[in-house]
């Protein structure tokens, strides 16, 4: 079976972690290369981190770019509250020695595109758009040469998780979310609205703790790191994993559903800056810009995210 060719865009990041670990597990996947932002810990850790997980799943091969240090607009906001100061809160970290690469992220996503035969590239987007709004204006000819955009971001029915209005990725860049969410390329946005759904608990960390690799166990920590800050300041009876849903809907989409709407952000109140307004009744008359996901199948998509974690050291 031919492998679904992605890059993966990131700001490790504990959920992003995890999602990198299960993409980087999969028999199924070709990661082309992985390009960090600055997001949920500044970009020197975010960059840091990349390497870091690389190596946790003894996957040096795969190429790491730094990308954009800050927002297109805006000053860069970060969540140490939730990540912690490493940004990987929940498990011992190394020194890493595998390189970072020296072309920027933006040349990286524009000279992949431009190179792999059109339609056959994945952008898995992981943190805030700013690296792939970055590559869009430089070079709009891209836009036509994506296979899809899978993006973690977003709220409508659920809220906000950074402001009561707004998720995290789309309100560090709202000007990047709207440059992406108006390009024209296919685009699946995976929210907060499907991620509230599909939370960890002590029954689906203990299973990968089953594992009887290391990738297992280093999730099953890094898990138990978010549930904890998330069950005590939130009272929820779980942690969101974002991220891994991303590459869990590029796996198996089949674990999804959603509709077809139109999305737009917010760039200019204050008050309610990144909130991604949705025309779920079609009451805009505006085209339908992405495929907004609203549920999943929760089982599924831990037994998923255990059986590309099995794969790994
Ligand atoms: O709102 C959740 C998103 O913000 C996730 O991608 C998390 O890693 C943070 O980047
Ligand atoms: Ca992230």
């Amino acid at each position: 079976m031919s492998k679904t060719a992605i890059i993966i865009d990131t700001d490790p990041g504990q959920d992003d972690a995890v999602a990198i670990l299960t993409a980087l597990g999969s028999p199924r996947l070709e990661v082309i290369g992985i390009s960090a932002v600055a997001g949920n810990v500044p970009l020197p850790l975010t960059t840091q981190n990349t390497r870091i997980i690389c190596e946790w799943a003894n996957r040096q091969d795969v190429p790491i770019h730094a990308g954009c240090a800050h927002p297109l607009l805006r000053p860069l906001v970060t969540a140490e509250h939730v990540h912690g100061k490493t940004g990987l809160d929940g498990v011992p970290l190394h020194s890493p020695t595998m390189p970072v690469q020296e072309e920027h992220a933006v040349d990286f996503i524009i000279r992949t595109l431009r190179e792999r035969a059109a339609g056959t590239v994945t952008l898995c987007m992981l943190g805030p758009l700013t690296n792939l709004a970055m590559a869009i204006v430089r070079a709009p000819d891209i836009v036509g040469r994506i296979k899809e955009i899978v993006m973690m971001g977003g709220a409508y029915f659920e809220g906000g998780n950074i402001t009561p209005s707004a998720e995290f990725n789309i309100y560090v860049d709202p000007d990047a979310a709207a440059t992406v969410l108006g390009c024209g390329a296919a685009i699946t946005m995976v929210p907060l609205d499907v991620t509230h759904k599909a939370t960890t608990s002590p029954a689906r960390i203990a299973m990968l703790r089953t594992l009887p690799n290391r990738a297992g166990n280093l999730a099953a920590d890094i898990m138990t790191s978010l549930e904890r800050l998330d069950v005590q300041r939130y009272g929820i009876n779980g942690a969101p994993l974002h991220d891994p849903a991303v590459i869990a809907y590029v796996l198996q989409p089949s674990l999804f559903s959603g509709k077809r709407v139109h999305v737009a952000v917010e760039q200019g109140s204050e008050l309610t800056l990144g909130a991604t307004p949705v025309d779920w009744w079609g009451v805009t008359g505006k085209h339908p810009n992405v495929n907004y996901l609203t549920e999943i199948d929760a089982e599924g998509f831990f037994a998923l995210l255990a059986s590309n974690l099995a794969t790994l050291p």
